[in-house]
């Protein structure tokens, strides 16, 4: 079916940002540098097992050494505390991600507590307490990945963000909450929604951007949308049909595609710009570790 909106290529954006890492990455291993990133899997949560796939293989693409290691789920605080220490020692490895969720036998302040275990200067995740609060203050740090590829998103679409009205729907520590203060450093006027928010609707009628992060499939539906709307879709929910499994974005994309502006699609949207910004924190803690600066890969 033809669209009217324009459809935001979050796969081509990304891609165009990895073949300026692969060429940086290759330019630098001829001086004998390389980068390397360590994940860390906890259990067999199969969502979580195609992200972690699909980071490996990123990596693997742009030529960063990834260094995977996957723990039962039955695996203890201490063990997994213990290997973080180790991957903080070693001289080889640039970035540390330990995929989320944990198993739900391990606490929110044990996730808490290994999350920043992490050396903030390998936390490509940009979840370590130290970022997180340079981010509140807008001081150099590791951005969250998927915050991070929502705003270069949106800015492909409107270089000026400011005093643009953000409706970010979800307020997840991982994508919500970062994207919030980061708008806020743009200086759009940002607008909260969750689960106690009283008629979503009108907030979305209000808003000239909206970032769906509920992990609800199909929670905006036709009503919500109107056409100076720009929409960063970015649930990726696996449903099955009939026809087997497919990826459903938090946003009736079908509807959506006809009457707004612009809008990211589910899949090939917010979900490799995720990726490629995981690649860019991690070069960029081998060059901040290595003292070697830094090349902008967005522009
Ligand atoms: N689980 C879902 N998204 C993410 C992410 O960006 N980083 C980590 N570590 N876990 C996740």
């Amino acid at each position: 079916m033809s669209s009217n909106s324009f459809i935001i290529p979050g796969k081509e954006i990304a891609e165009n940002i990895q073949e300026k890492i692969a060429l940086f990455v290759e330019e630098q291993s001829k001086k004998n540098i390389f980068f390397s990133l360590a994940t860390i899997l906890v259990g067999d949560h199969p969502a979580s097992q195609v992200y972690i796939n699909n980071k490996i293989k990123a990596c693997e693409k742009v030529g960063i050494v990834s260094n995977h290691k996957n723990f039962s789920d039955k695996t203890s605080f201490s063990v997994l505390k213990e290997y973080i220490d180790t991957l903080n020692q070693d001289s080889f490895t640039d970035g540390i991600l330990l995929q989320l969720p944990l198993p739900e036998s391990m606490s929110k302040n044990a996730t808490d507590r290994l999350l920043c275990s992490i050396f903030p200067q390998k936390d490509v995740d940009g979840f370590h307490h130290e970022n997180i609060s340079n981010l509140v203050q807008n001081k150099e740090c590791f951005i969250p990945c998927t915050a991070q590829g929502c705003l270069h998103l949106l800015k492909k679409v409107n270089k000026n963000l400011v005093g643009k009205k953000v409706l970010i729907i979800g307020r997840s520590q991982i994508v919500g909450k970062p994207l919030a203060l980061l708008l806020l450093h743009e200086n759009a006027t940002i607008t909260m929604a969750h689960s106690y928010t009283e008629n979503l609707k009108e907030e979305c009628h209000r808003a000239d951007i909206i970032i769906c992060a509920a992990g609800q499939p199909n929670l905006l539906t036709k009503d919500y949308f109107q056409p100076h709307h720009i929409i960063i879709d970015v649930g990726i929910n696996r449903l099955s049909t009939p026809d087997g499994p497919i990826l459903q974005g938090d946003v009736d994309f079908q509807a959506a595609q006809n009457i707004v502006k612009a809008i990211t699609p589910v899949p090939k949207g917010v979900g490799p710009m995720t990726i490629a910004c995981l690649l860019a924190n991690t070069i960029k803690a081998g060059c901040q570790r290595r003292n070697i600066s830094l090349p902008n890969f967005f522009i």
